[in-house]
């Protein structure tokens, strides 16, 4: 077929709550990107379980990313959403290629390192070998392209090294996919600690928005963000408290970073928070009004990810079976 649209996979994990960073980095691409790609969106379930998770708590928060993906608009006419555990591809595929992953380079990832300083009593091997399921969810749809916030960009490049590392061993069988990481809203911060990520488990609920924070929650929060001891609603170098306000309210308003400073021109800090937070708040609102309406649909929901999951498992499918094919596994007959 000549007309067959590049591919894209991307995952988001149901373990805690979803902040307007997830938002900015990750969803809202997600949501543009449908028309021009054929999407596979999942919710990385399988990897909420390397850090210890309640599991009454992660059934509720998977029903809930997968009602809050679709209230952003992730269209099922368009796209695939399904959850990771319902599709047993990912793990098979991610044995082969942990035999292809060096202990070494492991070792070398920035969010392996921070997530053992931080769960020191449970260095788990999952937690260890995560970049590798990762590299299995990308690969096994052949994508051209994940879009991801910047966080994840260590994890794209050890994908990558791996899926070259197989085709130069075994002859070409994944596609080498391309990251998409927005030039604004990369890495939306915290809102207590500028120099940090925005980030789902800060033990600090003023550092994040939910994107279920109702508006007075939204306004408090914006109005306590930390900024810097100017005077000056200018993006630049050494005002990350600043800078963040001013992505997230040219991320929401679709104005210029530029349209946005000029808007704000001579005006305090105070009334520049506030309509931030203002900006957010009538933003959220239909998508809130949508999530409602989707958490009082539990059947159709179980029917969107049912469909999706049995679509994803066709096209996973065929790469494992090539895959299973090249190492030298005999086929089932
Ligand atoms: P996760 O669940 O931590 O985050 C989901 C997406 O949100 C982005 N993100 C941010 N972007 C900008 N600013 C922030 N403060 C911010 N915080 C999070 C993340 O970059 C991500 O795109 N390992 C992945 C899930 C995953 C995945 C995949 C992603 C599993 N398999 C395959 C892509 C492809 C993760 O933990 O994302």
């Amino acid at each position: 077929m000549t007309d067959k649209k590049p591919r894209i996979l991307s995952g988001i994990q149901p373990s805690g709550i979803i902040t307007l960073g997830n938002y900015i980095g990750a969803i809202r691409n997600w949501v543009e990107l449908q028309d021009e790609f054929e999407c596979f969106y999942m919710l990385a379930d399988l990897h909420t379980i390397t850090v210890r998770q309640t599991p009454a708590d992660l059934r509720k928060r998977s029903l809930e990313l997968m009602a809050l993906l679709l209230a952003c608009g992730v269209d099922t006419e368009k796209s695939l959403i399904f959850f990771q555990s319902h599709v047993p591809e990912h793990t098979q595929l991610s044995w082969v290629l942990n035999c292809y992953t060096q202990m070494g380079e492991l070792s070398r990832m920035t969010q392996f390192k921070d997530k053992a300083a931080k769960n020191a009593n449970n260095i788990n091997a999952g937690l260890f070998t995560y970049p590798v399921l990762m590299a299995a969810d990308i690969l096994l749809y052949q994508a051209d392209l994940v879009p991801v916030g910047k966080d994840q960009t260590q994890h794209l490049e050890i994908c990558c090294d791996i899926a070259q590392r197989f085709n130069h061993a075994l002859s070409d069988t994944f596609t080498i996919p391309k990251g998409y990481i927005p030039k604004v809203g990369e890495k939306i911060r915290s809102l207590q600690n500028p120099t940090a990520k925005m980030s789902k488990s800060d033990a600090n609920e003023n550092a994040y928005i939910s994107l279920l924070d109702d508006p007075d929650t939204v306004i408090r929060k914006f109005k306590r963000a930390v900024t810097d001891s100017e005077a000056e609603i200018a993006f630049r170098e050494g005002k990350d408290g600043i800078n963040n306000l001013l992505t997230i309210y040219s991320v929401i308003t679709g104005k210029t970073i530029a349209e946005s400073e000029q808007e704000f021109a001579g005006k305090g800090y105070g009334d520049f928070k506030l309509a931030v937070g203002e900006a957010v708040v009538s933003y959220l609102k239909p998508i809130q009004d949508k999530f409602n309406d989707y958490m009082n649909n539990r059947d159709y929901l179980q029917q969107i990810y049912t469909k999706g999951a049995e679509a994803a498992s066709y096209v996973a499918q065929k790469t494992l079976r090539k895959v299973y094919k090249k190492v030298g596994f005999i086929p089932k007959g």
